[in-house]
């Protein structure tokens, strides 16, 4: 079998076209063992001169803002987390029409936890989006392969979108001003997550809520539990073929254990799955480029009565080849395993 290189999920980026590099073949171990050390060092000592920059420009942060409890029981008349007032509607009328990877059109404003996030260059021209979700009334969530090469005051969210609109001005969004990026991120995206805040905290209403995070207490996935992706990432794998989303697309997929041969053969022999990803897909059903940083989401009933909340268990991180010419499910960061970091880094900036 063929060990591809894993690649981002990928951002379109006009003036750097990550997609446009060739595909690299675990086949000439040695060769290629030379250069991923290259790479590891050159990477490591690019986040630790990031990391520092971050770190500076947190002392120069913002004055602590009241700190609204991330919250895990959204079963109480106020619904903290994880419930949206337009609830999603899933119509497989447009299953098969090649959204998201074979997805289909959200209900819109049904996730309002879902943030577009734009890095804009010096002349506020946009270079690249992904997705990313509020978690409390400053806080975001995302891919820390979003953010890792950009800095405050490029980096904003725009809530409450349905459409991916690149054009839009960044004084319609808001701007990110601290960037916390996994300690130990790495060039194998582990670690491959980053909280966000925001200055003025959000006024939540029917288009902008939060969602409940899975915590280390969570129930463990089951195989085949029914999971939601969602994003504006390209909705087609074809290689080249930049197309994306105009609005906001949602998938069904399908959790894969760490021991099935669909995702531990992703991995092996060079580096195995770390504890803190995990595998989802169906095949044919795939997260893409500009799906990163977004949530894998699991739907919790309550045990009273019909209700239900929803429920961020991953974050978009990397695909082969988003199902093109494969059965490969997509990797995601598994959030029940960085709560406490999560949690820890909320605390931080209080
Ligand atoms: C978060 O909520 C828990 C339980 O409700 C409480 O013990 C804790 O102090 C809260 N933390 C903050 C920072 O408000
Ligand atoms: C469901 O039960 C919870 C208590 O467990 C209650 O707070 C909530 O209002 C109920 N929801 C509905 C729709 O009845
Ligand atoms: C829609 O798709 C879901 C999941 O694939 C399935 O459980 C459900 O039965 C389908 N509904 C209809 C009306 O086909
Ligand atoms: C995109 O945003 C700009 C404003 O920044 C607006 O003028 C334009 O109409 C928007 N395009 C779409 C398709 O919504
Ligand atoms: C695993 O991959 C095989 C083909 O390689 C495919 O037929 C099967 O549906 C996949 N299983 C899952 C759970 O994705
Ligand atoms: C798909 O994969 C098979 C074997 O894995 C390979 O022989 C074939 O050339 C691939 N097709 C495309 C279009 O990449
Ligand atoms: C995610 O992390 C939690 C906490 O470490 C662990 O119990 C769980 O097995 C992990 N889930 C997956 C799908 O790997």
């Amino acid at each position: 079998m063929q060990h591809h290189l894993f690649r981002h999920i990928e951002r379109p980026n006009p003036s750097y076209n990550v997609e446009d590099l060739p595909r690299k073949k675990f086949t000439k171990c040695s060769i290629v063992g030379l250069l991923l050390l290259f790479i590891v060092l050159g990477t490591v000592l690019g986040v630790a001169i990031i990391l520092a920059f971050v770190t500076g420009l947190q002392k120069n942060g913002s004055a602590p803002v009241h700190l609204k409890n991330v919250s895990t029981d959204p079963f109480d008349e106020s619904c903290l987390c994880g419930c949206s007032t337009i609830e999603p509607v899933f119509d497989n009328r447009t299953k098969g029409s090649g959204r998201i990877i074979n997805g289909e059109t959200v209900r819109e404003h049904s996730w309002p936890w879902q943030m577009l996030l734009i890095i804009y260059d010096l002349h506020r021209q946009p270079l690249t989006f992904c997705g990313a979700t509020l978690i409390t009334d400053r806080h975001i969530l995302t891919a820390a392969h979003c953010v890792h090469q950009f800095m405050p005051p490029f980096i904003f969210v725009f809530p409450g979108q349905h459409q991916l609109n690149m054009s839009i001005s960044p004084s319609l969004g808001y701007p990110v001003t601290q960037v916390f990026i996994h300690e130990r991120y790495n060039v194998l995206l582990q670690h491959d997550l980053a909280i966000l805040t925001v200055d003025q905290p959000f006024r939540f209403d029917s288009h902008l809520r939060p969602i409940c995070l899975a915590t280390s207490k969570s129930p463990l996935l089951q195989t085949n539990d029914e999971l939601i992706a969602i994003g504006w990432g390209r909705i087609s794998a074809q290689p080249g073929a930049n197309i994306y989303a105009n609005d906001l697309q949602q998938v069904e997929l399908s959790y894969i254990s760490a021991s099935h041969p669909n995702c531990s053969e992703i991995f092996q022999p060079i580096v195995g799955l770390h504890p803190g990803q995990m595998c989802a897909g169906r095949p044919k059903h795939n997260a893409c480029y500009g799906d990163s940083g977004g949530p894998l989401m699991r739907k919790i009933l309550s045990l009273h009565n019909d209700s239900y909340h929803w429920e961020q268990v991953g974050i978009a991180s990397k695909t082969i080849d988003c199902g093109w010419n494969s059965t490969w499910p997509d990797i995601y960061i598994n959030i029940s395993y960085y709560y406490n970091w999560i949690m820890k880094t909320i605390e931080h900036t209080n």
